[in-house]
């Protein structure tokens, strides 16, 4: 076996192949120092993958990324591997799951179909809807990310982890279960893209730290809102934790109320800090 990181997660895929105690092929990604003008992708794998199961690992955002991941499935292909395994750490698009307005692209499908296609399987994580892997082309599965932030939520004092919303319970009850602290939820209303509305609710935070624990951060707008919530109630300190950290727009003046920020290595960060790579390494493994 021998791994492959697109640009977007070196850091990780050299992990995984680490904890798969197999060979990193590194690739280039500029043909000429600075890259294309234009902007344009470029690879080229240096070294050998004939005959070998190959674990290409790439998250797919920003676009770019997704190029990017294209041209190293065919890359592998062409160099003979004879199985690739597509390992997305962050399914870019996965949140467009469904058709809210009629003439809408279904974007989730729309970008598995055409990067699991040339897979022989794929693997996600923490995807935002997993039901939307069942239209993919290839067996796909979805990886929980959040175990990796209970191991690290467990050595820190953190008193209470926290879902922003609903749909985060499960997150928190994962993250709660491996830490050992337990959790409690508010109720999250999106407004629009950058604006969310919490509603109020009295919680036992006086004097706590507190962890607000969810899959993405994109703007920081929902970690925000509810970390304003937590510090009106009292709370002493206030952590951040997702798995994909996207920190776009005005997320880094929006975290500013939180004493810390945490994300994986799914989207690499300055808020990287931990690993998802046992997570994926034994995924990997059961694959046979
Ligand atoms: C929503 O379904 C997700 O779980 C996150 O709460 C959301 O994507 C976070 O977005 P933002 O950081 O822009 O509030």
């Amino acid at each position: 076996m021998k791994v492959v990181g697109g640009s977007a997660s070196v850091p990780l895929a050299r992990e995984i192949a680490r904890e798969l105690r197999a060979a990193y092929v590194e690739v280039a990604f500029e043909k000429h120092p600075g890259g294309f003008p234009d902007g344009e992708r470029y690879v080229r794998l240096l070294g050998s993958v004939a005959d070998e199961h190959v674990v290409l690992v790439q998250t797919t955002h920003p676009d770019p990324m997704i190029v990017e991941f294209l041209l190293l499935t065919d890359a592998i292909h062409d160099a003979g591997a004879r199985r690739l395994t597509a390992v997305v750490p962050y399914f870019g698009y996965g949140r467009q799951d469904k058709r809210f307005s009629e003439g809408e692209a279904v974007s989730a499908e729309t970008i598995g179909k055409h990067v699991a296609v040339a897979a022989n399987e794929l693997l996600t994580m923490t995807i935002h809807n997993p039901d939307i892997l069942k239209t993919f082309p290839v067996p796909a599965r979805d990886i929980d990310g959040i175990p990796a932030l209970g191991r690290y939520l467990k050595n820190t004092d953190v008193d209470l982890l926290l879902a922003p919303d609903g749909n985060a319970i499960r997150f928190a009850k994962t993250a709660s279960a491996i830490c050992g602290k337990p959790y409690d939820h508010l109720e999250k209303e999106r407004i629009d893209s950058y604006t969310v509305k919490i509603t109020p609710k009295k919680l036992d935070v006086r004097g706590k730290s507190v962890a607000i624990v969810d899959d993405v951060i994109s703007t920081g707008g929902t970690i925000a809102t509810a970390a304003r919530e937590l510090r009106s109630q009292g709370a002493r300190r206030v952590i951040a934790a997702c798995v994909h950290g996207l920190f776009v727009g005005k997320a880094n003046v929006n975290l500013r109320v939180c004493d810390e920020v945490i994300a994986t290595d799914t989207v690499q960060s300055p808020y990287t800090k931990v690993s998802v790579a046992p997570e994926f390494a034994a995924a990997i493994r059961a694959l046979g």
